[in-house]
């Protein structure tokens, strides 16, 4: 994000909802703290990174599996995988004037950061949300929305082994949505309640970990710039041994340089054989792994890389946004990577006239089966390519009255904003060349 933005993330805000990439949820209501809805052109957005992991970890590899385990589980699990008793965070509450709630331990001082009353000794708040399964609410019923995808793979581990042909070291990735009573939140959608992770849980021999924990941080910090995230903007960072989670041997997190300061974008962590160890005790299931080759019998250990849609969302909005002054006004921008953007091609009638807007059709019709394209024939057309800028659509194509005799277009480039007119036969084979994409 450029200087020039104000307060870059009231602007990016403002800018979400405006051109429909993230809206409060249940607005007309008054929202709901820490939970957003995301429009049409967001829903583009989370696509393209759900999709940009899973082809990176899934289909260019032949060592990891898919899996979309439930939300609801077992509460069992939670108990086994120490979440019940560990995954809480330290809470205080204001004894002065305005009673709020913080997390004690991002708190600078001992008072109140909003009255400066003093602050209760801190508790801990697990931040698991319940509800009940089945028509009785009693304690028998209490289920619990899941904080995090990995659970749904360490108890599916036998029965990806047994149905699928892989042997140790692989992996099983795996996207979905996840739960947490977050008692801190703000700065828009980096701490949620309701959040989308992406997890890989990568099983190998004990003693094989180190190695591989080195090799998931290095991958992982490359896909994270292959987005188009400026490495400037990006850290790995190890964890001090009182951050760690109660599972983790060794964790680093990936942090983006947010307008407030470093923040985890991904973790990758040393899971060692902490959650298979206790879901074999606690279920009674024997869930070691056979060496095919030795006979050798062992729990596997686990590195995995977990990260949010919603943090990668936002740090690339936040990475492409920029206001240029041109010609003595100032044009907001994307600089998202044509992978990343919402639509790769607009195609643009100069006007309203019947004739432009049929072929205009055409074309953008054409193009839609190798690309994300989008079709606008509202307002001018310098305000239709300052919204395709504000949206980050690398081409667009405008469709004018020579269109008709001559059979070409004008390309006009978001970033370097030159026009180039082009033949109508040769326009895919342009904007492929161009966008170096091919969908
Ligand atoms: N299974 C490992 C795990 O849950 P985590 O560090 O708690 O690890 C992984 O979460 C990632 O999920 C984070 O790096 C972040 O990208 C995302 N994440 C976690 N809590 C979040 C929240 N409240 N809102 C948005 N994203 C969150």
């Amino acid at each position: 994000m450029t200087e020039s933005a104000a307060n870059p993330m009231e602007t990016l805000v403002s800018l979400c909802k405006r051109r429909g990439f993230v809206f409060q949820s249940s607005e007309i209501y008054g929202g709901i703290n820490a939970v957003y809805d995301f429009g049409p052109l967001g829903v583009r957005l989370r696509r393209r990174i759900r999709d940009a992991w899973w082809r990176e970890m899934v289909d260019l590899r032949d060592d990891v599996e898919g899996l979309e385990a439930a939300i609801l589980m077992n509460p069992t699990v939670w108990e086994a995988s120490g979440h019940l008793t560990n995954f809480s965070d330290p809470l205080v509450d204001c004894l002065g004037k305005c009673h709020q709630r913080w997390r004690a331990d991002q708190l600078e001082g001992t008072t109140c950061p909003n009255c400066g009353g003093h602050l209760s000794q801190p508790r801990q708040f697990n931040l698991m949300f319940k509800t009940f399964i089945g028509p009785v609410e009693d304690e028998n019923a209490v289920v619990y929305l899941r904080p995090e995808t990995a659970q749904g793979i360490f108890v599916n581990f036998k029965n990806v082994v047994n149905s699928s042909r892989q042997r140790i070291p692989f992996g099983i990735a795996q996207i979905g949505r996840s739960f947490r009573n977050e008692i801190s939140t703000g700065n828009f959608i980096f701490r949620l309640r309701e959040l989308e992770m992406m997890e890989l849980e990568w099983f190998c021999q004990p003693g094989q970990d180190g190695p591989w924990f080195e090799y998931w941080c290095d991958q992982r910090f490359r896909w994270h710039e292959s987005l188009g995230l400026k490495p400037e903007h990006l850290r790995l960072r190890p964890h001090g041994e009182h951050e760690k989670a109660h599972y983790a041997l060794a964790s680093s997190d990936i942090e983006y340089s947010f307008p407030w300061g470093w923040g985890e974008l991904e973790g990758i962590a040393r899971r060692s054989d902490f959650d298979l160890k206790r879901h074999q005790e606690v279920s009674g299931r024997d869930l070691q792994y056979t060496d095919p080759s030795t006979n050798e019998r062992y729990l596997p250990y686990v590195v995995e890389p977990s990260l949010g849609v919603d943090r990668t969302f936002l740090a690339l909005l936040l990475d492409a946004y920029a206001e240029e002054k041109v010609r003595g006004e100032t044009r907001v921008v994307l600089h998202l990577k044509a992978s990343m953007a919402p639509f790769q091609v607009a195609v643009l009638p100069l006007s309203k006239k019947p004739e432009l807007m049929e072929l205009a059709r055409t074309v953008e019709r054409e193009l839609r089966q190798q690309f994300s394209t989008e079709y606008d024939d509202t307002q001018s057309i310098g305000r239709r390519y300052r919204r395709q800028d504000e949206i980050g659509t690398p081409l667009a194509i405008t469709i004018d009255f020579e269109s008709l005799d001559d059979h070409s277009a004008t390309i006009r480039d978001r970033d370097t904003m030159e026009q180039v007119r082009v033949p109508l036969e040769q326009l895919a084979i342009i904007c492929a060349d161009r966008l170096d994409v091919g969908r």
